[in-house]
């Protein structure tokens, strides 16, 4: 590789690390490791919380407070999966996760 095509990709590759929002940063990382959808879980809290306004606020309360009475996840699930650990994520940080969250994946509960 010449070394102006290296430098170029060296900086696409940075900025593409640094750009990264705080969904991709702080929810997807997890959920891929523990093999939890994020789509299923986004179809199911949309069908539990309706409208974009309800389901921003009851997530954010449940990633601080999860709990197995609260989760969209239904009882069956917790059968054989565990709980997700509270989130620790400053408010903005949380806020910008559930916006890009909710931006990528809305048109999915629009086509179903
Ligand atoms: C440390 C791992 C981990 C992180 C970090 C994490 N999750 Fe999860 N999440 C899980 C697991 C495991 C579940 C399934 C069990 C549950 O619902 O508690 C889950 C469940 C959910 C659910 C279903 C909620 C419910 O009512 O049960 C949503 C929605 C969700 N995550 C979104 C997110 C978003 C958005 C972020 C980033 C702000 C995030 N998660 C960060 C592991 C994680």
């Amino acid at each position: 590789m010449n070394r102006w095509r290296f430098t170029l990709v060296l900086v696409l590759g940075l900025s593409g690390m640094l750009s990264a929002g705080s969904f991709d940063r702080n929810c997807v990382p997890c959920h891929r490791k523990e093999g939890v959808s994020l789509r299923k879980t986004f179809m199911n809290a949309l069908l539990i919380y309706s409208g974009e306004h309800n389901m921003k606020a009851g997530l954010k309360y449940f990633l601080r407070h999860p709990s197995k009475e609260t989760s969209v996840m239904g009882e069956e699930y917790f059968k054989n999966h565990r709980l997700m650990p509270p989130s620790t994520l400053s408010d903005r940080e949380l806020e910008e996760a559930l916006d890009e969250y909710w931006e990528r994946y809305k048109v999915i509960g629009r086509l179903r």
